[in-house]
């Protein structure tokens, strides 16, 4: 038992923060400059950096990874049926309808917990206008298979790639697949602006696009073409991700170390699997999902309530599945029969809280916890 008096709540998160003294000489410049959003120059600044640091060669930066989605989606003029997980965040399913496109939910491989091509395949129909895969927990999706799939239809394929931040598969950032890729940096991710998020294109016309739309639709002072919405990163958000960047490697390591502590202790678990690692990827440890089967003395939500009562909030990320929401089910995709997988998955997940500066005797009540959950 840990001392509870003397422990603030461990969450599945804690947000980064850059050093308070990294982040003023930047407010400095707000406060001389007096631009404080609309593209300045911190804004200018981040943009070229991120591009510098994911490898990628056309990064719009936006206000959040939804306003982000919902761009992508527009700028691309999608309409019709956009196929994607109902395993995970709301956000994904509510900016395609936000679009003015319909999700159409396909199942996941339960390895990769990412949508699996063959149902991607079996959903496809005449109104496919797109494909919306979400690389879960910052494990890339089968990208070969979903392009192939994509290129074949001749649609876009647009990752949701909220959690995807930092990683690469076979050298290559995650960020720079499909015809678009669309990050968060929500305070809870790897890398945050407090609020924040980044469009990656691969040309300048596709940017353009994504601008203008995260701009109301303005083209120029005298022309709006079309509706668009404010999603525009403000130079405080800006700042913060500058004072930030510089220490996202060394957040990532640490992450790796505990993330390592958890693999060691907790594989080989009567009833506890892990979510495997690949080799040829660099994760950046966003979450550390276990899944549970019915050989575990307890069920998941056993688990998470003996955690909670000693002042531990693991979470049951994603659950429910977004195809269960009110505002999803009556979709004929939503039919708990065709989402078999994602269902077992989201009922016999939890996330196991991973941050930096997660403390290492609060680490080890957890290992012990999931080791002996009824002592
Ligand atoms: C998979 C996924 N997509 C989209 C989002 C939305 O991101 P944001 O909060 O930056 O809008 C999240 C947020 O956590 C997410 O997990």
């Amino acid at each position: 038992m840990l001392d509870l008096e003397n422990r603030r709540p461990t969450f599945v998160t804690r947000p980064g923060l850059p050093e308070i003294g990294d982040v003023l000489p930047y407010l400095e410049r707000i406060w001389s400059s007096r631009v404080l959003t609309n593209g300045g120059p911190l804004a200018q600044e981040l943009t070229v950096a991120l591009q510098d640091y994911l490898g990628v060669a056309h990064l719009s930066l936006v206000s959040n990874c939804t306003s982000g989605c919902i761009a992508a989606l527009r700028g691309l003029k999608v309409k019709g049926q956009v196929i994607t997980s109902p395993f995970s965040f709301v956000a994904t399913a509510n900016s395609i309808v936000l679009a003015g496109a319909e999700p159409v939910f396909a199942d996941i491989d339960p390895v990769s917990l990412n949508l699996d091509p063959e149902q991607v395949e079996r959903h496809l129909t005449s109104d496919t206008a797109a494909i919306m895969p979400v690389h879960s927990f910052g494990n890339p999706c089968d990208h070969a298979a979903l392009e192939e799939i994509a290129n074949r239809r001749g649609i876009p394929l647009i990752y949701d790639a909220a959690h995807a931040f930092g990683v690469k598969s076979n050298g290559q950032s995650l960020t720079n697949l499909g015809t678009c890729s669309v990050v968060s940096f929500h305070a809870t991710k790897v890398f945050n602006t407090f609020e924040g998020g980044a469009v990656i294109t691969h040309d300048e016309q596709s940017k353009a696009a994504v601008e203008r739309l995260i701009n109301h639709g303005i083209e120029h002072e005298t022309s709006v073409p079309e509706i668009g919405l404010n999603g525009k990163m403000s130079e405080l958000h800006a700042a913060v991700g500058l004072a930030q960047l510089p220490y996202v490697d060394e957040i990532i390591n640490q992450r790796m170390m505990i993330a390592n502590k958890y693999s060691a202790r907790l594989s080989g678990t009567q009833g506890v699997h892990l979510v495997q690692p690949s080799p040829d990827v660099r994760y950046n440890y966003y979450m550390f999902p276990i899944l549970l089967d019915t050989t575990y003395p307890l069920s998941r939500d056993e688990l998470c309530a003996t955690m909670e009562a000693e002042g531990i909030f693991p979470r049951r990320y994603f659950f429910p599945l977004v195809s269960d929401l009110p505002s999803f089910q009556h979709h004929s995709s939503a039919e708990p029969s065709n989402l078999p997988e994602a269902r077992r998955v989201a009922n016999s997940i939890v996330c196991l809280p991973i941050y930096p500066d997660l403390p290492s005797v609060v680490q080890d009540r957890i290992i012990e916890i999931v080791l002996s959950p009824t002592r």
